[in-house]
């Protein structure tokens, strides 16, 4: 493979293949579109699966029989208590920072405790085993954290609830409604997995290099914060807060694309007519709207979403729903990107576990743009 020819520049690498996967294909196997885990399309795994059988998907191949899904689950729940030391670290990171970049910090000392550190950043066991505690510890971390800064008590995680109710337990103390605790369950399997978006790319590079996969997780972390990826579930409800009204929905757009701003929840690299998993997630933003009595960011997402489509023909991505849905349930802006991260973890694993399974070297080239070759002047000669 060494010598290959270096000569097309496709800036932000669109439409660059860099990886082979067989974790996700956000193309359809059946040549349909769409969004496909290991060959299941994203449709039928939102109606029957929880986010405990979509992570096993994702690191272990296939969707787990009754018996594989137990011993999972119970792994995952047993392992959910976060050390001392980070509970204290927790506590301590100040409040205004992000809850992003104490996330980062979090999954960094998480490694440090972690029963198999010593192993070699290529062994497969060992990083399937790494990589179930981060799912069920980052959740912690994220719901301890949020509480610690508001210095609330905390909420140890209870054994008797899933990875969906716990953590809306360990965030708020109270068990979710049926409703709540299906559609957190279902947005996290949306955002499980999603082929080489950013973060996914930038843990493989991390690791490519032979790292070990806590490095992967944490720079998928710090790519995934950013506005244009994760962080646009934040932005997106500040759009909802911003036109306020069902009326100002229309001007409010058309104002802000003749600024040449871009509306946050809209919009996607790869899904140009529309990204499924906004579909799948509307539907539920629709119910818990009604179950709680109050549709009225309902009222107003729908004018802006028909004024972006029409005005510049951009659909929702899935960051555009996730937003509302999140706030029926209670939970503060500022965790919806972590909720991401800690959905999207299984995902970056099984990319981190492929990569070091058939791993080369990511080392790309640029083209360059300097000065042409100089001479070196002494200090003294130099304006
Ligand atoms: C996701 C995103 C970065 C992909 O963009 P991309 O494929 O790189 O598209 P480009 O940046 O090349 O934009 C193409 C055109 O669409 C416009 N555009 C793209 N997304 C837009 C948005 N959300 N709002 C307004 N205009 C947008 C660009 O301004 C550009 O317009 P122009 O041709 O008139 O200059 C982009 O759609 C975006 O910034 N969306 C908002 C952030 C977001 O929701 N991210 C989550 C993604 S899941």
């Amino acid at each position: 493979m060494s010598g290959a020819a270096v000569n097309e520049y496709h800036p932000g690498l669109e439409g660059v293949i860099a990886s082979e996967t067989a974790i996700a294909n956000i193309e359809g196997t059946d040549g349909a579109g769409g969004l496909e885990y290991r060959g299941y399309r994203i449709e039928d795994l939102a109606d029957k699966v929880s986010y405990e059988e979509t992570a096993f998907l994702l690191l272990h191949g296939d969707l787990p029989n009754r018996e594989q899904l137990r011993e999972f689950d119970g792994r995952l729940r047993k392992a959910r208590a976060i050390p001392e030391a980070l509970v204290t670290l927790l506590g301590e990171i100040p409040a205004n920072i992000h809850p992003m970049d104490a996330l980062r910090s979090a999954v960094s000392v998480l490694s440090h405790f972690d029963p198999d550190v010593n192993a070699a950043p290529t062994d497969h066991e060992a990083n399937v085993r790494k990589a179930e505690r981060m799912i069920a510890q980052m959740a912690t971390a994220i719901a301890y954290r949020r509480r610690l800064s508001k210095g609330l008590p905390l909420v140890p995680p209870r054994e008797d609830l899933d990875h969906a109710a716990n953590f809306l337990y360990m965030v708020s103390g109270k068990v979710p409604s049926k409703t709540m605790r299906d559609a957190f369950d279902l947005s996290l399997v949306l955002y499980t997995e999603h082929e080489l978006n950013a973060s996914t790319f930038s843990a493989r590079v991390t690791v490519s290099t032979l790292s070990d996969i806590y490095s992967g997780i944490v720079a998928a972390i710090g790519t995934l914060k950013g506005p244009l990826h994760g962080g646009a579930n934040e932005e997106a409800w500040k759009v909802l807060e911003r036109v306020g009204s069902p009326d100002k929905a229309e001007s409010w757009i058309q104002d802000a694309l003749a600024r040449k701003e871009r509306i946050m929840g809209f919009g996607h690299r790869v899904y140009k007519t529309g990204d499924p998993r906004a579909r799948i997630l509307k539907e539920h933003c629709i119910a818990l709207a009604k179950e709680i009595g109050d549709d009225r960011w309902e009222r107003i997402a729908e004018p802006i979403e028909k004024a972006v489509t029409s005005q510049k023909n951009l659909p929702p991505n899935v960051d555009w729903p996730s937003a509302r849905l999140y706030h029926y349930m209670d939970l503060e802006i500022e965790i919806y990107t972590p909720i991401f991260a800690m959905a999207r973890v299984a995902g970056w694993a099984a990319h981190i576990i492929e990569q070091l399974d058939h791993n080369r070297l990511m080392r790309p080239r640029a083209i360059y743009t300097g000065p042409p070759h100089r001479p070196v002047r002494p200090i003294e000669q130099r304006s």
